[in-house]
């Protein structure tokens, strides 16, 4: 029933400034889970599920990282039917993000630009509020961040605070360096900066594993804006300091396909249809240098199962949506099971 209602409610909802719309459909989305109403009027899809890195996905759609920031909605998201939930990017202190407006429509291009800034409550309130989540059981991934005010050579510092943080609770954590609107963040994605933070983390997970006795495995997330030197030499470095998988990609920077549109000059990272086969190829081009050893979870630009499809097969293991949900709505998770 509501892949019939959220045309209605996209009409109303896309009247209104973007990121309010956003605050209001979150707000209600909760509510309406409260009220039991949201399993009564989701659609059920047959489960397909995929294992990777140990963990059994229930289906292979999940919600990417940035739509529910607080970690405060996701029995709700979970009764959609999406298979695995990433919160976050939390960061290891609060942070108010971009001033507003941050968050901009491209309704002609079926596009997002976004320069929200790691606006986020802080792992601790972040974990406390993913905690109280009861119902979902699916897998929840935490996307992890540095905050604003930390310098790049003390990166490192915070995403091992934070990793440490989400360790416990998490089935597996991201690591984003690939945000375009924490300055200077993509330049962790030079060899050297990756495979050092790399390094950190899988031998903070060595010995949290030691400590705990659960193995959380965990991705790095890149940007679509890599050459192909840069992803095959990034290919080497995540092969070669054992990541267990990756996430392709974040948002662009690149507007050729949007030139024209009164708001294609904001700052900020681009998503949704501009992103679609660009992603895809960078998802095949990492594939192809990382081989089946780390799996690929591919976002970018999907507003379809053929757009899902197609990911599958560059060689993404399973998908995650943001801006095609924003478009399509929940129905748009179904799609994608039933033609996996
Ligand atoms: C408004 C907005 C906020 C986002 N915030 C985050 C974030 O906090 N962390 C992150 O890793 N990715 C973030 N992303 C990127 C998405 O997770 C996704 O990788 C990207 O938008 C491409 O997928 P899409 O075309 O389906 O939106 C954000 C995207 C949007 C549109």
């Amino acid at each position: 029933m509501l892949n019939f209602l959220y045309p209605a409610a996209r009409a109303i909802l896309f009247r209104l400034d973007a990121e309010r719309a956003h605050h209001l459909s979150m707000a209600g989305l909760r509510t309406s889970e409260r009220l039991g109403l949201l399993k009564a009027i989701s659609s059920k899809s047959d489960d397909k599920p995929v294992t990777i890195c140990g963990l059994k996905f229930p289906n292979p759609v999940g919600l990417a990282a940035g739509l529910d920031k607080e970690a405060n909605t996701i029995d709700a998201l979970g009764s959609l039917g999406f298979g695995h939930i990433e919160v976050g990017t939390l960061t290891p202190k609060p942070q108010d993000g971009n001033e507003s407006p941050r968050l901009f429509r491209l309704p002609e291009h079926q596009a997002l630009i976004n320069r929200m800034g790691f606006n986020n409550p802080g792992i601790d309130d972040g974990l406390a509020n993913a905690r109280s989540s009861k119902s979902f059981k699916g897998i929840l991934g935490i996307n992890i961040g540095k905050n604003k005010v930390t310098p790049n050579e003390q990166a490192n510092d915070d995403y091992a605070i934070a990793f440490e943080k989400a360790y416990p609770w998490a089935d597996y954590i991201t690591a984003n360096f690939s945000s375009p609107n924490t300055p200077g963040l993509r330049d962790l994605q030079s060899e050297d900066a990756a495979g050092r933070l790399l390094e950190v983390l899988k031998n903070l997970q060595t010995k949290l594993h030691q400590e705990t006795g659960r193995h959380v495995p965990f991705a790095l997330k890149v940007a679509p804006d890599l050459d192909e030197n840069q992803i095959s030499g990034l290919s080497r470095v995540f092969r070669d300091g054992g990541l267990d998988f990756l996430i392709a990609t974040n948002t662009t920077l690149a507007r050729d396909a949007v030139k024209g549109h009164r708001n294609a000059e904001e700052a900020g990272g681009l998503s949704g249809a501009p992103l679609t086969s660009h992603s895809t190829e960078v998802i095949a081009q990492f594939h192809a240098g990382l081989g089946q050893e780390v799996p690929i979870i591919g976002a970018g630009g999907i507003f379809s199962a053929e757009d899902a499809l197609a990911k599958k097969d560059a060689g993404a293991s399973l998908v995650q949506i943001y801006t095609g949900f924003v478009y399509r709505g929940p129905a748009l998770i179904h799609d994608i099971i039933r033609a996996w």
